[in-house]
């Protein structure tokens, strides 16, 4: 099954990331429309763009938080958590993975996720269309160092634009600003000015956010890159080039609406390993939404689950 179908299908889809930048994935979703009204989609939007409706899916949102930033972690590290908290989302009756962590899906790439009993989609991917589709010739991207190492986001647009020219850059600081809800602060600026000069010195005509925690930066980034340099360049969400995979056709001039809040909380459940309250206000500070309903989980916790499914199975294997 394509990812569109599997998106289409699935009635309650889990997302999880080391903390809060998973949210700037989930804002996405949230704001697709329904797409059960996909039919009659490209007219509605012309005609009366405000009659379209948010679609109802439910989501359940994790956050590894005591265990953030995953970035300096190792393969088997970032193997190991994504198991535990894969396996703990399928226990709480999710159909569909949305790997809303870039480091999780630069180290376990497709061919390491067969073991896991979730269908998983990860943003990679689809960031290849988008520069194909913009004809980018020179691509600057942003990630944590893990992602960087593994050159993951190059060869997903290799596949689709093999001439383009990437450049991958770690940016280690940035996540700590996310994570402390400094996204808006001069602060963020100056830590994002290294990176964006560097980048800038590579001539790039766009530039990805290879972290979901950098959208929440945008701002920032923005004001910096104006501080910096006279030319403008493109920023690129994955976020929005999933969505617009699973929607199957562009955004670009298509009116969106934040869904109404009161339902949303009903729709949305939201786990950290971290503190509640902190989280609590990245949630707030980054969605927009006072979502209160927060469930704690601890990195114990979590492990039992897992070692309890490896019991089952020795002991499942003792009966075969
Ligand atoms: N937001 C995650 C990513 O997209 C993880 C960042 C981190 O914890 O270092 O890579």
């Amino acid at each position: 099954m394509n990812i569109k179908d599997s998106f289409a299908k699935a009635k309650r889809i889990g997302l999880f990331d080391s903390g809060l930048g998973g949210l700037s994935v989930l804002k996405q979703l949230l704001m697709l429309p329904d797409l059960n009204d996909m039919g009659d989609l490209c007219e509605k939007n012309q005609n009366s763009p405000s009659k379209l409706n948010s679609h109802k899916k439910e989501y359940v949102y994790f956050a590894d938080t005591a265990r953030c930033p995953y970035g300096g972690r190792s393969q088997g590290e970032i193997e190991q958590f994504v198991g535990q908290i894969v396996q703990w989302l399928a226990q709480n009756d999710v159909d569909l993975v949305i790997m809303a962590c870039n480091t999780s899906a630069a180290l376990v790439e497709p061919a390491r996720r067969t073991g896991f009993s979730l269908p998983m989609i990860d943003l990679l991917h689809s960031t290849g269309d988008i520069v194909q589709k913009n004809a980018y010739k020179r691509i600057g991207v942003m990630a944590t160092m893990a992602t960087a190492k593994t050159k993951a986001f190059s060869k997903a647009i290799e596949k689709k634009q093999p001439q383009a020219e990437v450049f991958e850059l770690a940016c280690p600081d940035l996540v700590p600003l996310v994570e402390s809800n400094k996204t808006k602060s001069r602060e963020a600026v100056e830590a994002l000015s290294p990176y964006a000069k560097e980048l800038i010195a590579h001539n790039v005509d766009a530039i990805i956010y290879g972290c979901t925690h950098f959208p929440f930066l945008h701002e920032s980034m923005r004001r910096c890159l104006t501080e910096l340099s006279a030319q403008h360049t493109e920023m690129i969400d994955p976020a929005v080039c999933l969505s617009e995979e699973l929607l199957g056709m562009s955004l670009t001039n298509m009116q969106m609406y934040p869904p109404d809040f009161a339902d949303l909380n009903n729709r949305c459940r939201f786990v950290t390993t971290g503190n509640i309250e902190t989280f609590r206000i990245g949630i707030n500070n980054n969605l927009g939404l006072p979502f209160t309903q927060i469930e704690h989980l601890s990195v114990g916790e979590l492990a039992v689950g897992e070692t309890n499914k490896s019991r089952n199975n020795s002991a499942s294997n003792i009966q075969l």
